[in-house]
């Protein structure tokens, strides 16, 4: 497994991570020894990044992870936690805080839930409306001199946002949405993470499953996030299922698969780009590895590029209610 920089502050990681939203309820049931065993494969693969969030499962996705940790050399995987987000016991969500106290409240449940004395890289979900990003960095940072925190990131932020929480203390990446159909962050997020250092941890390169060349339309049952996405809904999918079927034939032509093309493009854009793949079950997740066999060269990027043009998804990423409070889709 190649191994990059995070950002010029950041850790050494894999070139490719395992984020493990999906193992704990965000796109439906998962099993549980399927999950560890995903997780395990991981690690022997030489994956060394696992991505979570508190919230995930309220705390069952990082009780799985250190479950999976168990007999494993810990200083030899990085975990990125997310925090902020705030649910009750049904699971509903009210809302985020990274006021300085939940920054510090968060953390200390999360070290336990792991089973472990420091986190790799700790980062704010989202923006807090309520709180300069100053005072949420400021707070990470001193979590950091106090040896619970190694590296800060940061998610779903704007430019403006960005720079200003650099001000405050180095940032090693920023976890965004990036894949072939999910292309906003080329703009102007991705430049000012290259004028800063700050690497980027690419999320959703499958786009949620969509252009994994395995969505069946309908296929997302109650409780999964695709049942409520835009891009899943009717009338949407059928015309991003068009592009996946114009992926598919540049895939097959090379005797790979649709996913291993999806994820091969985001490695290609830089080797300040770390997709983070979400698989949750081996098969998948082997799938996934072979996108590092994957070589592609500026012909091959502008065929994929022609099949599955910039803009071209039909519907947001987000259900509109979840855009409103995402600092990075805030107009300029
Ligand atoms: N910062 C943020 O706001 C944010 C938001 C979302 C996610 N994330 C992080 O990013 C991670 C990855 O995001 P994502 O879940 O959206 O990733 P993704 O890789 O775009 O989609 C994952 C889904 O694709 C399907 N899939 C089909 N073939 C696959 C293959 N070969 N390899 C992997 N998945 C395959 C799987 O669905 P089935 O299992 O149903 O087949 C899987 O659940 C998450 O786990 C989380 O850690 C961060």
């Amino acid at each position: 497994m190649h191994m990059v920089s995070l950002g010029k502050s950041g850790p050494k990681v894999s070139a490719i991570g395992l984020g493990c939203m999906g193992m704990s309820g965000m796109y439906g049931p998962s099993d549980r020894a399927e999950s560890i065993a995903t997780i395990h494969a991981a690690l022997d693969a030489g994956i060394t990044l696992l991505d979570s969030g508190d919230f995930y499962g309220m705390g069952h996705n990082e009780m799985l992870i250190g479950e999976a940790l168990k007999g494993r050399n810990r200083d030899q995987v990085q975990l990125s936690v997310k925090f902020g987000a705030v649910r009750d016991p049904a699971g509903a969500w009210l809302g985020y805080d990274a006021s300085p106290k939940a920054v510090r409240n968060f953390l200390a449940y999360t070290l336990q839930r792991l089973g472990v004395e420091y986190i790799d890289v700790y980062r704010p979900s989202r923006l807090d409306p309520d709180v300069p990003i100053e005072e949420t960095i400021g707070a990470i940072a001193d979590m950091v001199k106090a040896g619970y925190v190694r590296h800060i990131g940061l998610s779903e932020v704007g430019s403006e946002t960005i720079r200003r929480a650099a001000a405050v203390h180095p940032i090693s990446d920023l976890q965004i949405e990036y894949s072939l159909i999910s292309r906003g962050v080329e703009d102007e997020i991705l430049p000012v993470c290259r004028e800063l250092g700050i690497a980027v941890t690419a999320y959703g390169v499958l786009s949620r499953g969509l252009i994994s060349g395995h969505w069946q339309k309908d296929a997302a049952r109650g409780g999964d996030f695709r049942a409520m996405s835009p891009r899943f809904q009717e009338g949407n999918v059928e015309r991003n299922l068009a592009l996946v079927e114009a992926l598919r034939r540049i895939a097959e032509a090379r005797g790979v698969t649709v996913a291993q093309i999806a994820i091969a493009w985001v490695a290609a854009q830089g080797d300040d780009i770390v997709p983070l793949v979400g698989a949750r079950r081996r098969d998948r997740l082997a799938e996934a590895l072979g996108a590092q066999a994957v070589q592609l060269d500026a012909d091959d990027i502008s065929a994929i590029e022609s099949a599955v043009p910039k803009g071209a998804a039909a519907g947001a990423r987000y259900p509109e209610a979840q855009l409103v409070h995402m600092d990075s889709e805030r107009p300029k």
